[in-house]
């Protein structure tokens, strides 16, 4: 077996090991990186050792195969702990996260999540009609902003059956905030967050924000409690959950934790997706007016239903090669807690291992043309051609994102139900729009479009 030391790595020279570039701009050193040295190496951004792979087989591996081996004590997941604390997302104790697992998993499955398709549908034709009274079809408007909103009403409704409009206001404020000071301090962390620097104050006031935001509703619910039945909110659904293993129901800090979790999970996530796909759409005609003929077909003018989707294939492919060019979950990360070897490499317990998929899925072995935008890689034959691995915008394996299906049921709905009577165009003259690294891939200052009647 050979030494973790015998990977190809970056060399000290290129910006100090490769911290500079990191800091400066990630997407660009990793692709010259990759260019570089291929599909495993290693790098010490700011003494930080990391290894990237970039193979769907050492994707399995880590996530999957040996999936035991490797935890969420990795880097990233210790920027953004202070945020998510002890939710699923960033939590690395596997037995505390089984059993949330274990007790939220049965609300997020295909059928549960129906029950929220009405909430997508409804809270998108209200937006529209807004778009309409404000913007008419003459005025363009930053619609990654307007995303936001529409993503925030959507889960807080299903959250907390609620409208959220003005305090969500303070929730995406704090929340840029965080994804912005995070998203430098993973690529450069110093001074260390405890240090009471005027972004790290300003950190913390936004975390203090997303708390007051997701306290107000559990309270106002702890004091008005309602039984579990058909229509219930999630809110209701995990306040009622209880672990089969031992009857207990999770506590209340635990319950936060989790509902702070679903609203970062949910937010910015279908945000970027639904502001990228409408982008890519305006910069494609031709997949745009196939899309079109597939919604007339078949929902022939209603609003669609969750019982659509099986139908609305094309639509469907529309989210699927979005989430391929731009997956907004990009970067996540293991930490190895046992040796390891991934071909013929020791990988000590310790090592970092770096996942991209904004690579990954530009794997020229298996993405021909990466960067033309094309939904037809997604038909069942197509799809069937490639490893499973190679495109993993909700990750893979046990922490797999359990609010997998709910994105897809909404990103599909919310675009089926615009195209129902609208498209989304660019402006003449608007310029390219860049991907943005900071903790997720942001459209970088945002996504300008036009409301038009079809
Ligand atoms: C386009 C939309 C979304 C994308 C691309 C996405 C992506 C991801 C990815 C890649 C992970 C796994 C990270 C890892 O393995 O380290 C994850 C986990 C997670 N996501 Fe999502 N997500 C999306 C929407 C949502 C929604 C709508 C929710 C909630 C309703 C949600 C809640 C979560 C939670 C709680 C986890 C942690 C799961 C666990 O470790 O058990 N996500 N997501």
């Amino acid at each position: 077996m050979q030494k973790l030391e015998d990977l190809p790595s970056v060399r000290f020279g290129d910006g100090l090991g490769g911290s500079l570039a990191f800091k400066r701009d990630p997407l660009a050193f990793l692709a010259r990186s990759r260019e570089r040295y291929g599909d495993i190496f290693r790098f010490r951004p700011f003494g930080v050792p990391m290894v990237m792979v970039n193979h769907p087989d050492y994707i399995r591996h880590v996530l999957v195969d040996r999936g035991e081996r490797y935890d969420k004590n990795a880097t990233i997941f210790k920027v953004i702990r202070p945020v998510l604390r002890k939710g699923l997302i960033a939590n690395p104790d596997m037995e505390l996260w089984r059993r949330q697992r274990r007790m939220m998993a049965p609300h997020f499955t295909p059928r549960a999540v129906g029950s929220f398709a009405r909430n997508m549908t409804d809270e998108t034709v209200q937006i529209v009609d807004r778009w309409k009274r404000t913007y008419g079809d003459t005025h363009t408007f930053d619609v990654t902003d307007e995303f936001g909103q529409l993503a925030l009403r959507i889960v807080n409704r299903s959250l907390f059956s609620a409208d959220v409009s003005e305090a969500a206001q303070g929730f995406e404020r704090a929340f840029g905030v965080a994804n912005t000071i995070l998203g430098a301090f993973f690529r450069c962390p110093f001074p260390p967050l405890s240090v009471p620097t005027p972004s790290h104050r300003r950190l913390r006031r936004a975390i203090e924000d997303m708390d007051e935001f997701v306290s107000g509703f559990v309270r106002q619910r702890l004091a008005n409690d309602v039984a579990v039945g058909e229509e219930s909110d999630l809110l209701t659904l995990l306040l009622h959950s209880v672990d089969g293993e031992n009857g207990k129901a999770m506590d209340l800090e635990q319950l936060h934790h989790e509902v702070l979790n679903i609203c970062v999970g949910a937010y910015e996530t279908t945000t970027n997706t639904l502001s990228w796909a409408f982008y890519l759409l305006a910069c494609h005609p031709e997949a745009e007016k196939q899309m079109h003929a597939e919604v007339d077909q078949v929902l022939g003018g209603r609003i669609p239903q969750f019982e659509d989707l099986p139908r609305l294939t094309y639509t469907r492919m529309v989210v699927d090669e979005t989430l391929r060019i731009y997956s907004p979950a990009y970067q996540f990360m293991r930490r190895a807690c046992q040796d390891d070897e991934i071909d013929g490499y020791r990988i000590p317990a310790g090592t970092n291992m770096l996942i991209n998929s904004y690579f990954l899925h530009r794997h020229p072995e298996f993405w021909p043309e990466p960067e033309r935008f094309e939904p037809e890689r997604f038909s069942p034959e197509e799809s069937a051609k490639r490893p499973k691995h190679v495109y993993v915008p909700f990750g893979s394996g046990p922490r797999i994102c359990i609010g997998k299906h709910f994105a897809l049921t909404e990103l599909t709905l919310v675009i089926a139900t615009i195209a129902l009577g609208h498209r989304l165009v660019m402006p003449a003259g608007a310029p390219e729009v860049h991907p943005e690294a900071l903790i997720t891939l942001h459209p970088k200052d945002g996504v300008r479009l036009r409301l038009e009647r079809r």
